[in-house]
């Protein structure tokens, strides 16, 4: 199904029941940022308006605390692996995808899905889509954390090309897994996999 403006009217008025404050607004900031991205990326419009719709969607279960989201996990029949439970800030973004997909399954499809459930870790061999709504949560923005800020500028620094996206998206998960060595927090196996396989993409 095709989605248009004012389904994101909806979705976006939807999204107050669920999350406010700093929450929402960083949902509209990622969707005004996956824009930006979509455009520089040569995205159709109704691609646009898809990476939209996932943006607005991407962070439905963020208010959600642990217990919640192991509730939901158990809801939806989704295995909780010992990666999950040693990195929580994940799990809405799991959950995200599939509360995104029960309430609204006329607008998430796969690409839809994909990019909220893998928002937060990323993956390896991830989709342009993907990778955008990934990097529109980090640099958004309302966004002022150091690394955000940097991220940005290194983004915005050279021209738009897939290769160029690629080491930014290197970058980031150099920051992210930095951090959680430096607070000793355990590293999702995604997260591993999905700079794997930049690294070795962009060495080929
Ligand atoms: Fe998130
Ligand atoms: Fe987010």
């Amino acid at each position: 199904m095709k989605i248009t403006e004012n389904d994101l009217i909806f979705l976006r008025s939807e999204l107050q029941k669920h999350i406010s404050g700093k929450r929402l607004a960083h949902s509209l900031a990622v969707e005004t940022e996956a824009m930006a991205l979509g455009k520089l990326f040569g995205f159709s419009e109704e691609i646009l308006l898809k990476l939209r719709c996932a943006a607005i969607l991407h962070d439905i279960t963020k208010a959600k605390n642990t217990d919640e989201q192991i509730r939901l996990c158990k809801e939806f029949g989704l295995p909780v692996s010992d990666d999950d439970i040693m990195s929580p800030k994940v799990f809405h973004s799991l959950t995200g995808a599939h509360v995104a997909a029960k309430l609204y399954p006329q607008y998430v499809d796969s690409e839809i899905f994909n990019a909220i459930k893998y928002h937060t870790t990323g993956r390896a061999d991830m989709s342009v889509f993907e990778k955008l709504i990934y990097l529109a949560d980090y640099i958004e923005e309302t966004r002022d954390f150091p690394d955000c800020v940097e991220l940005r500028r290194y983004f915005y620094s050279a021209e738009p090309t897939k290769e160029h996206l690629d080491r930014t998206l290197l970058l980031s998960f150099d920051m992210t897994v930095r951090n959680l060595l430096n607070e000793g927090c355990a590293i999702h196996r995604a997260t591993v996999e999905a700079r794997n396989f930049l690294v070795a993409s962009i060495n080929k």
